[in-house]
């Protein structure tokens, strides 16, 4: 297992986010997590990435513990988050955004960003996470000017430029079209298999991304895992169908991933 939480309990003050809440992700795993509003996902995310400590419960990244660690620390162990919350940094172009995620993987901390320009190991390593997600043609854009589906592929690329080992993303395609979540998730597979990452864990709402997409599926209720399941088998546990997913929103079975438009711009070849 490459991470691994274990009776997890989360409170806020006297209400109980997370109730005695495992999982664990195995390399070459892609899993999401889902569940109404205020089920707990973010707070699951935030605990699992040592932003948040436990209340109570454990949880192991690679064997170690990562209780509060920050994400930081954790980014340098090798798990990248990406934020619900984009751009990070508005006034920064697409480039540089990406050069801030490689120096700081880099670990020479803000020294460096007065040569940026000169660091060629960080011009190259920003580029190809931008060519990777299709960013290049828009590498001088401010963060804060690109569209909607290219604000969420800029905050996703950021993480990936961190070349983390597993990568945990809250809700990576909300905010955007059906036809930019495919392209999205289409980006993210592919660039996790070419920079070798091994796990993804993320929360989405879109069944049809949960169903095209995931090996496992965990279904968070009342701060509680109500499933941890494959897909096929999360379809017929009627009591996640009704109380999670809502029978309206279950994808049909066997029906491949939502079609994949034309990704825009420079992203084709
Ligand atoms: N900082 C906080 N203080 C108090 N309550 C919180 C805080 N953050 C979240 N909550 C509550 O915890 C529950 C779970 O929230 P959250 O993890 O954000 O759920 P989700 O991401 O599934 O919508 C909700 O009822 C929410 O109101
Ligand atoms: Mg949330």
């Amino acid at each position: 297992m490459i991470l691994q939480a274990e009776g997890v309990r989360k409170l806020y003050g006297e209400f109980c986010a997370l109730d005695g809440v495992s999982l664990a992700i195995a390399p070459g795993e892609f899993v999401s997590i889902i569940g109404p509003n205020g089920a707990g996902k973010s707070t699951l995310i935030n605990v699992l990435t040592g932003v948040l400590r436990p209340s109570a419960g454990t949880v192991r990244f690679k064997e170690r513990d990562i209780r509060g660690i920050g994400p930081v620390a954790l980014a340098r162990l090798g798990m990248a988050r990406s934020f619900q919350l984009v751009p990070i940094f508005p006034d920064l172009t697409v480039l540089e955004t990406l050069q801030a995620a490689v120096v700081s993987r880099l670990g020479r901390g803000t020294r460096l960003f007065a040569s940026l320009r000169g660091d060629r190991e960080v011009q190259e390593g920003a580029l190809e996470v931008a060519e990777l997600f299709g960013l290049g043609g828009k590498q001088h854009a401010l963060a804060k000017e690109l569209p909607q589906g290219d604000k969420k592929l800029l905050d996703v690329a950021s993480a990936f430029a961190l070349r983390p080992e597993i990568i945990l993303l809250d809700e990576p395609t909300s905010g955007v079209s059906t036809a930019d979540k495919t392209v999205i998730m289409e980006i993210l597979v592919s660039a996790s298999r070419r920079i070798g990452i091994r796990a993804i864990l993320q929360v989405e709402h879109d069944m049809d991304i949960v169903f095209g997409y995931s090996d496992r599926i965990i279904a968070l209720h009342q701060g509680r895992v109500l499933a941890d399941a494959p897909p096929a088998e999360i379809r017929a546990d009627a009591r996640v169908v009704d109380m999670v997913i809502g029978r309206r929103h279950l994808p049909r079975a066997g029906s491949p991933p939502p079609p994949s438009s034309p990704p825009a711009g420079e992203r084709a070849g």
